[in-house]
């Protein structure tokens, strides 16, 4: 076989070109140059002797596409790739892949400890996790594995919300979860359900079996099986494509983001600007370390006027647009005190760390002059006194 035909190796293949290849091998799938959609619930079996072995993880395989899929796989292995793990589960949404990390690992009366810090954490808590016996999740949405890789940092297992920058279209909701594949389970007995014989499987041990793809496993063998979030194989296809352009959307994100600070600094109506580029940032000097391709491209700011005027800034800004969602290719916006976060008291936004005047901007990859154009008219309408009727 010529090497053209054995297909890409990518262990030796740099970022770039992990998020064009890594996954697949056209000359297994027909020469198709494109990932092929397997659109199909069933895989047919052998004969009896081989349903058997799939159905008892004796062999590896497709059965069914709640439990896999072909196309979903290619995603898995991309990502797994990215983020330098042993494996990954794709799953429906962001929030059905910290769902399952979480039911994979803890049982009624577990304990849960979570943290709110993004970039400071990760290396501390890797310290006092491992030292504790106890695996740590971080989810790294907003950084994709372009800007940060927590594996590299100690995390155990990373989450995403491929939803957002990964895909960056925002057609699709989807969500992964990776194994980095160091945590050693069998170190204590802290998590029964990973070491000890498994009924469901006939006794088997999933730490034992699998090692350094145990969580993955479980993950998928039980947690998907039983609660079922699949990721279709459509939009498993939609979010490689948009992986296909992670590292130059990323760029263009944090280049047109830190240009964002830079005018948000300066602008009269402007009362703050919270981003980790920015000096005064708590993490700002972590960041720089931990963050050496950019700082992401999310950006707080406080509006001169308050609620009022960020509600009139919302309703007069046209680029950028209104909703709930992160991390698109186009700028969106949205004022959490009068959307979002509404029905919170001012005690509740205050323990959110939100504030009146709030306004989160997700930059996109737009020209930065028509983004900045654009706020000059919600922040022009903004520093209008409201017309006061008398009726
Ligand atoms: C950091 C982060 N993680 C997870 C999620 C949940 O992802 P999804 O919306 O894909 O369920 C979100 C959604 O906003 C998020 O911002």
């Amino acid at each position: 076989m010529s090497d053209k035909k054995k297909g890409a190796e990518p262990k030796t293949y740099k970022f770039d070109t992990l998020s064009l290849h890594a996954g697949y091998q056209p000359h297994k799938n027909a020469g198709s140059r494109q990932v092929p959609i397997y659109q199909t619930t069933s895989y047919l079996f052998d004969d009896v002797d081989h349903a058997a072995a799939l159905f008892n993880l004796e062999r590896g395989g497709h059965i069914y596409s709640r439990i896999s899929n072909p196309t979903v796989a290619v995603l898995e292995e991309r990502v797994a790739a990215l983020e330098g793990g042993t494996a990954a589960l794709a799953t429906s949404s962001g929030m059905s892949a910290i769902f399952l990390t979480i039911m994979t690992l803890c049982q009624a009366g577990d304990h849960l400890v979570v943290s709110s810090q993004l970039y400071g954490g990760t290396v501390n808590f890797a310290k006092i996790a491992h030292e504790a016996g106890i695996p740590l999740m971080v989810d790294a949405t907003y950084q994709t594995p372009y800007l940060c890789k927590p594996i590299e940092h100690g995390a155990d297992i990373v989450v995403h919300s491929l939803t957002k920058w990964m895909a960056g279209h925002g057609s699709s909701m989807a969500g992964i979860l990776v194994e980095g594949g160091k945590f050693d389970w069998m170190q204590n007995d802290k998590f029964p359900t990973m070491t000890t014989p498994y009924e469901g499987y006939h006794g088997l041990s999933f730490a034992e079996e699998f090692g350094p793809t145990a969580f993955t496993m479980k993950a998928r063998a039980e947690g998907m099986r039983d609660f079922g979030p699949c990721l279709s194989p459509q939009n498993a296809w939609n979010v490689l494509q948009g992986i296909e352009t992670l590292s130059v959307r990323m760029q263009k994100h944090c280049s047109n983001a830190e240009k964002m600070v830079e005018y948000l600094s300066n602008h009269e109506s402007v009362a703050w600007v919270s981003h980790p580029s920015v000096p005064d940032h708590p993490d700002h000097e972590l960041a720089k370390k931990l963050l050496p391709n950019g700082r992401g491209s999310m950006i707080a700011f406080g509006i001169k006027g308050g609620k009022e005027a960020g509600e009139a800034f919302i309703n007069n800004v046209k680029l950028a647009s209104h909703l709930a969602n992160v991390g698109d290719t186009r700028t969106l916006v949205i004022h959490p005190a009068s959307a979002t976060h509404s029905q919170m008291d001012e005690a509740t936004l205050k323990f959110a760390g939100l504030s009146h005047d709030m306004i989160r901007l997700s930059v996109g990859i737009e020209d930065i002059d028509d983004i900045k154009n654009d706020f000059e008219a919600g922040f022009r309408a903004a520093r209008k006194p409201r017309l006061v009727s008398n009726q």
